[in-house]
């Protein structure tokens, strides 16, 4: 999956709102949700979109240490830093953004 983007930087959220939750869900079009994931310092954003049959990502379990999600629909794991699925039935990647952090607010580049 891939998606036209304008590969700008876009604030998106701040720290605080991950200060009591480790995912948070925002709307970035009429049909793209992402979830930003917060991993100790380390952020990362996802497509909130499984790529097995595009149901959302949202109740998945982060596992901390492998840096992954599994989807609570049917049990594929992705990789949070490059999208690649690791486990079936989800063969091909989800979509993820680069993050960075400044001054408080997480940035995404989209
Ligand atoms: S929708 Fe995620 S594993 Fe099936």
């Amino acid at each position: 999956m891939s998606l036209n983007t304008s590969n700008t930087w876009i604030e998106i959220a701040t720290i605080d709102e991950l200060k009591n939750t480790n995912k948070i869900k925002k709307k970035l079009a009429d049909n793209l949700e992402i979830l930003i994931i917060k991993i100790g310092n380390a952020i990362f954003c996802i497509e909130n979109k499984c790529s097995h049959d595009e149901k959302s990502l949202e109740d998945g379990n982060i596992n901390e240490s492998k840096k992954t999600i599994e989807c609570s629909h049917h049990g594929a794991i992705f990789d949070l830093e490059t999208g690649k699925a690791l486990r079936m039935p989800a063969v091909t990647p989800i979509n993820i953004f680069k993050t960075k952090i400044e001054n408080n607010k997480i940035y995404i580049l989209f």
